[in-house]
């Protein structure tokens, strides 16, 4: 009997706002998809494009990154850059192979659990309609660094 694919999401997600969102949906009892692995970052300006690479290659089908609506950052403009660096990002992201439904971005606030919920529920949904991207974890295993490797740089 074939196993039914279901996707590991990781969701990148800021301390102040959504996780604290996230918390409310589970201390509210809202049901949810339980496919996510929450990432807990200070905010959202703090996450490095590598780390959504990172992700990939280590396992996950999709990543969500989550964090203050604008305005609200609790360090003024972190959620701005990481729009800016998210927008830049998205494009490196499809030449370099991901699809970009497999990448989503979203505001949540710490009362905003429900909307956290549907956020989450609706990630999963796309990402299992996607299926397993296992061939960007193979094409980045098979990644050669031979400058790296010649300068004597251990990998
Ligand atoms: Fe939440 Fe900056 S503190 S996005």
């Amino acid at each position: 009997m074939e196993e039914k694919f279901e996707p590991k999401i990781v969701a990148f997600v800021c301390n102040w706002c959504t996780y604290t969102g996230a918390d409310l949906a589970g201390t509210s009892r809202l049901k949810q998809q339980p496919n996510a692995r929450l990432i807990r970052v200070p905010c959202t300006g703090r996450i490095d494009p590598v780390f959504i690479l990172k992700a990939f290659e280590s396992g996950a089908d999709g990543v969500l990154v989550s964090g203050c609506h604008p305005g609200d950052c609790h360090y003024n403009a972190g959620n701005f850059h990481a729009r800016r660096r998210w927008i830049m990002f998205r494009e490196l992201a499809e030449f370099t192979g991901i699809d970009s439904s497999r990448l989503h971005f979203s505001w949540v606030s710490a009362s905003e659990g429900k909307k956290w919920v549907d956020v989450i529920d609706g990630v999963t949904e796309t990402v299992r309609q996607k299926g397993p991207f296992d061939q960007y974890r193979k094409m980045a295993r098979n990644i050669e660094l031979p400058i790296m490797e010649e300068e004597g740089v251990e990998i």
